[in-house]
């Protein structure tokens, strides 16, 4: 196989990519780098720069790589910024996705992977989240993890394309700090910045119906994610591929803020209080995965912790910013 991964220049795609190649497949990376950092692929991968809207580079890269197999995680992902200009996370992460599905068509590649994410499920009031529980996106940018997921189904269907849509829920951690997520959108880079800057973290909210009161998420470590990516392009891999699966990625366990950020406080050696201001609209009590389906179909669970996710992450942490 030769596997195409858009945004593999990004924080889970440079981890993709590794363990691809790690598992001696042949990897090119198309990314645009519009958030995509070069020094975090290896000298052995292919770079592409350029869109996933360019329908032309698209094809050319398809068959001068003879690429056999695509995983798309090239998108747009911040929630507040998708609410403030939902037609760039249209035109981007669904118009990206329906060019590049078309150039797979052209080019007769029968395996897509798609990075799908939680955020299809919206604020579901249930203690776990199976692949079942109705969808019901609450921004924009789960709108388009959702209609991307139709999407990928669709044109899976109708060009004979063997698919799958992994759903992943809170990625944290690095399995090298250069690979670290460099971005501050997440619970664990923004609790580093606010104790980086000498101030106390802070909790939206501690009045929710949760055992401390404070939100539950589901993390998963970036190293297990791209270890699933691994087996799903293994089965995607097999000579009689077909039809579609769309599957959880998390670790079935729920860890609530307050908690995470007593960790952090232990890791990183700054046990200052946490402030607790107002909830932040849109937040759900609880958000943990059934993790079962990727179990079966996958043979792939999560071997890595919250303190691992939470070290690494501030290794990575101070290589960036200090
Ligand atoms: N980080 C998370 O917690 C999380 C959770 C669920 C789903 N996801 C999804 O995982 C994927 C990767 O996220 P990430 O955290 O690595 O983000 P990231 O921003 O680090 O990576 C995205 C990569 O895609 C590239 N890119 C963006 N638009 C492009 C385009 N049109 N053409 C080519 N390249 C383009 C960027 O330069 C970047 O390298 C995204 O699809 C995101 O929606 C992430």
């Amino acid at each position: 196989m030769t596997w195409l991964i858009t945004g593999g220049a990004g924080y889970i795609g440079a981890h993709v990519a590794r363990a691809v190649t790690g598992a001696g497949e042949r990897v090119v990376v198309l990314d645009d780098l519009s958030s995509g950092v070069t020094a975090r692929l290896g000298a052995d991968v292919p770079l592409v720069r350029g869109s996933a809207l360019d329908a032309d580079l698209l094809g050319k890269t398809l068959a001068e790589h003879a690429v056999t197999g695509v995983v798309h995680l090239a998108a747009h992902k911040q929630v507040g910024e998708s609410m403030a200009r939902p037609t760039r996370y249209y035109r981007d992460n669904v118009g990206g996705l329906a060019t590049l599905l078309e150039a797979v068509a052209e080019a007769g590649i029968r395996r897509f992977l798609f990075s799908s994410s939680a955020a299809v499920y919206g604020n579901p009031d249930v203690d776990l989240i199976t692949e079942d529980t109705p969808c019901a996106p609450v921004n924009p940018y789960g709108e388009t993890k959702l209609a991307g997921e139709w999407l990928v189904r669709a044109a899976g269907q109708a060009h004979g394309i063997a698919t799958t849509c992994l759903r992943y829920f809170n990625v944290a951690g690095a399995a090298a700090p250069e690979l670290a997520d460099t971005g501050i959108f997440n619970v664990v880079p923004m609790v580093f910045d606010r104790l980086t800057r000498d101030e106390a973290p802070r909790i939206f909210g501690a009045d929710y119906p949760t055992p401390d009161g404070t939100c539950v998420r589901d993390y998963i470590h970036v190293a297990d994610l791209a270890e699933a990516h691994l087996a799903a392009a293994r089965r995607l891999s097999a000579p009689d591929a077909a039809g579609d699966l769309t599957v959880n990625i998390g670790r079935g366990e729920g860890v609530s803020v307050r908690e995470l950020v007593t960790l952090i406080g232990e890791v990183t050696g700054d046990t200052r209080p946490a402030v607790v201001e107002g909830r932040r609209p849109g937040d759900a009590p609880r958000a943990v995965a059934a993790a079962g389906l990727a179990a079966r179909e996958l043979g792939w669970t999560a071997r890595r912790g919250v303190r691992e996710m939470v070290e690494s992450a501030w290794q990575g942490w101070r290589l960036h910013r200090s």
